[in-house]
């Protein structure tokens, strides 16, 4: 009987290098993968190939589902509304249309005679209540000087010629004392 290791083909310098090729270019490929699929951006960024503006999209991105950079400073005061603004927000409700006996908007008639109480008792009127007249408007959150910006706003499109205060001056200044409460 021959020797049967005699049989098997030797092998080849061919073959080798085809078995070390393989073995390095299939992690190759798998790696390649891996990297399309989840370390693309990281690498990305690492190589400085985004802008840092892109980074940031791309970070806001991927948490979207569960938050919003959203930087408020809470300690920031709250930006003061005009008279008009005011106005469309609360007053409306009732002095566009004139609801619960309201004077009008614009409604002269309606208004002269309360004009004619003066700035500081229409301020008084509007920021404690008057009859039907809620407190603020049933706003607590505005403040005082935007509830008077919003009586200058409203009394001043009758007829009236109010002032509105600026922030950091006396309240209502410029106004006229107040007259037959
Ligand atoms: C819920 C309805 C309502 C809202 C909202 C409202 N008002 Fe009035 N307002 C009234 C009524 C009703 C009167 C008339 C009260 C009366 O003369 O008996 C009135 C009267 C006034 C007067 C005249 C008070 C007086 O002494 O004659 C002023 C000033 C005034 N409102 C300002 C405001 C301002 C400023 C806002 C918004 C911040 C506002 N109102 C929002 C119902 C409302």
């Amino acid at each position: 009987m021959a020797d049967t290791h005699a049989t098997l083909s030797p092998t080849t310098p061919r073959e080798v290098i085809l078995a070390v090729l393989g073995a390095l270019i299939a992690p190759a490929i798998v790696f390649f993968l891996i990297y399309q699929l989840v370390l693309k951006d990281r690498a990305e960024t690492h190589l400085g190939v985004l802008t840092q503006a892109q980074e940031s999209q791309m970070a806001e991105s991927n948490i979207k589902p569960l938050a919003k950079l959203a930087v408020v400073d809470a300690s920031a005061p709250r930006v003061l509304l005009t008279g008009e603004q005011v106005f469309n927000q609360v007053c409306t409700t009732c002095h566009t249309a004139g609801a619960l006996g309201a004077p009008k908007f614009g409604d002269k008639a309606a208004w002269a005679p309360r004009i004619a109480k003066g700035y500081q008792t229409l301020i008084d009127h509007a920021l404690h209540g008057f009859n039907k007249m809620p407190a603020r408007g049933g706003d607590p959150n505005l403040q005082d000087i935007e509830v008077e910006r919003a009586i200058a706003y409203m009394a001043d499109a009758a007829g009236a010629k109010f002032k509105a205060p600026e922030p950091g001056t006396a309240p209502a200044a410029g106004a006229a004392p107040a007259a037959n409460k």
